[in-house]
């Protein structure tokens, strides 16, 4: 290939940056040339690309975001959305694409690899809700940010002796909320995977432990619970505790990128482009037992994802 495309899809995550870069640096070191294709599928299909160089991307390997800005584009769903796409990659040169975002924009890849322009994804969203990799780019730093933001609610829930019901993001799984209910030590942590009775895995909970003599608390609920006002609402009527929701928000999806990701970011993005390099596509790079290795983009989008049950398990048994 002499001339491949970046974009990015779906919601942004930490990190993407980062793979920006690495993909438009190796493609370079390769001898290729690299467009960025802006607003991800619906920026391809309005045209809107321009050219990336090395200094391009220079200042952004730490910063949140994505430089080639993001977007859902309901039309790429659609064939002739998938023909306008193609289209406009003939139009520009663009004999291959790397695809960063969820599973979604996996689909589009997939349907762009079938229509004769091969695509490598490689997994971001702060959720680490894509089956076949067991990492997205985002995650660790979206982690970080919502133990540092409920380190400081602990800090006013100790004050006031109060129980704090904290609700992170995660669309429909729960993986951000069990590891960091895990890291931030929560008493409770509410997730779509795992059927819970909030009077007794909650407020039983709750009030058998304040006899022993604790006296602030916190939940975390994923976002895909929902109801977490409602949930606060139950557990003061059903302790006597003082309680307070805070929904954490999109805060979770900015700032700088985490060592982890921007490493990760930096090996997948040249993973993706040696495969393009090679002229293989419809391949997605992803990260398992320790090892960043591709998959085909069918069999990693029909993979189920486990949740962690053992890991739940243990995370319940500590808190005490
Ligand atoms: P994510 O990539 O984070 O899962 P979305 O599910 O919103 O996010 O998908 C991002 C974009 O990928 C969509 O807006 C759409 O343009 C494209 N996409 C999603 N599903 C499909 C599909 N079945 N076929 C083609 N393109 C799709
Ligand atoms: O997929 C990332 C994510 O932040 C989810 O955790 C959340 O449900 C969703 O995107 C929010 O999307 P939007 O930015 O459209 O509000």
């Amino acid at each position: 290939m002499k001339t491949i495309g970046v974009l990015t899809s779906g919601g942004d995550a930490p990190g993407m940056n980062a793979a920006i870069r690495s993909v438009v640096r190796t493609a370079i070191a390769k001898g290729m040339k690299v467009k960025g294709i802006r607003r991800g599928y619906s920026g391809l299909i309005d045209g809107e690309i321009i050219d990336l160089d090395a200094r391009s991307v220079s200042d952004i390997i730490h910063r949140g975001g994505t430089m080639l800005y993001t977007a859902r584009c309901l039309e790429f769903k659609t064939d002739q959305g998938i023909k306008k796409g193609v289209e406009m990659c003939k139009k520009h040169g663009i004999e291959g694409i790397v695809v960063i975002g969820g599973d979604g924009s996996f689909r589009g890849a997939r349907d762009l690899s079938l229509n004769g322009i091969p695509c490598v994804g490689i997994p971001g969203t702060i959720d680490n809700d894509i089956s076949c990799s067991e990492y997205t780019l985002g995650f660790d730093t979206a982690m970080n940010t919502v133990i540092e933001m409920v380190d400081r609610l602990r800090d006013t829930s100790q004050s006031h002796e109060r129980c704090t019901v904290v609700e992170v993001m995660g669309r429909k799984a729960g993986y951000l909320a069990l590891e960091t209910g895990i890291a931030v030590g929560a008493t409770s942590i509410l997730v779509p995977e795992v059927e819970f009775d909030l009077q007794k895995d909650v407020i039983d909970k709750i009030n058998a432990i304040k006899k022993t003599g604790k006296k602030h608390f916190i939940v975390i609920v994923a976002e895909g619970v929902g109801g977490t006002e409602a949930i606060a609402k139950e557990i003061q009527s059903g302790t006597g505790i003082d309680t307070r929701a805070t929904i954490l928000g999109h805060v979770q999806r900015g700032g700088n990128a985490s060592a982890r990701d921007r490493i990760m970011a930096s090996m997948m993005g040249y993973k993706a482009v040696s495969l393009l390099d090679e002229g293989i596509g419809n391949r997605v790079v992803v990260f398992r037992d320790d090892e960043i290795i591709d998959k085909d983009i069918y069999e990693a989008l029909s993979m189920p994802k486990v949740f962690d049950l053992d890991k739940f398990e243990k995370a319940t048994t500590l808190a005490l």
